[in-house]
């Protein structure tokens, strides 16, 4: 591929993604507003038909808990998918936070003992960095929990002057780098290419035996700003 078909290819792959980062989140506003609306309201009835004064049977009481107890999961759910589509967290408080519930959440309910060391000062990165850092580490925690066998993960996000830099290291089973371009998965590539579309890297250290180390790297808002006048 030439450099301009290259440029071309990130240009095009950074508009794609941005319209499904778009997509996912008019998903979400649909299901948080009308789903779980819906939900929480027939929670609410059953909740009133439980109340004493309604003189319920003890068979119907039963019977009203169970559907109470499955609405109540129902909410859990699709909270869980609103989140996956859309981390709400990144929106309103910034990556920190997002990345902080993410771990806890995934990581603990996978039996993975995770250690956090995240700025609790605001990064200042564009939403179209903040969403990629999210997406790198949620594709990263994935494969922690599905492949790597691994009792413990580190993540780190540290603010250098011009960038922002993301480690992400577990202590698995590893694998060899080289396997990686025969297995044609899109999960590790599409990382790299999602941050080489807004000017960052992926880096890879990985062995058998050895776990793996991911460290992810994007350039900050402000910095784009320069680049973009100069
Ligand atoms: N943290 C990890 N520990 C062990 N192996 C890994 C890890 N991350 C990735 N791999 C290996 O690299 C391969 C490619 O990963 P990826 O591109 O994300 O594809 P997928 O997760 O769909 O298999 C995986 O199939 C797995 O063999
Ligand atoms: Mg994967």
């Amino acid at each position: 591929m030439s450099t301009t078909e290259a440029e071309g290819f990130s240009f095009l792959l950074a508009r794609h993604l941005e319209r499904k980062e778009q997509e996912q989140a008019a998903l979400a506003r649909l299901l948080h507003d009308e789903l779980c609306g819906q939900l929480v309201a027939a929670r609410m009835l059953v909740a009133r038909l439980l109340e004493p004064s309604t003189r319920a049977s003890d068979v119907q009481r039963i019977g009203l808990e169970d559907v109470e107890r499955q609405l109540a999961t129902a909410i859990t759910i699709n909270r869980r998918i609103v989140e996956r589509l859309r981390p709400g967290l990144l929106d309103h408080f910034g990556l920190s936070p997002a990345l902080q519930a993410l771990f806890e959440e995934q990581g603990r309910s996978a039996g993975l003992e995770v250690v956090l060391r995240l700025p609790q000062e605001p990064l200042e990165l564009s939403p179209e960095a903040g969403i990629c850092l999210y997406r790198v580490a949620e594709e990263a925690l994935d494969n922690v929990v599905k492949h790597a066998q691994a009792r413990r993960i580190d993540l780190q996000v540290v603010r250098q002057a011009t960038r922002c830099v993301m480690t992400l290291r577990d202590d698995g089973v590893g694998f060899e780098p080289s396997r990686l371009e025969g297995l044609g998965t899109v999960g590790l590539p599409l990382i790299r290419e999602r941050l080489g579309a807004l000017g960052g890297r992926l880096a890879l250290t990985a062995a058998p035996g050895s776990g793996v180390c991911l460290v992810a790297s994007l350039p900050l808002a402000a910095t784009l700003r320069a680049a973009a006048g100069s």
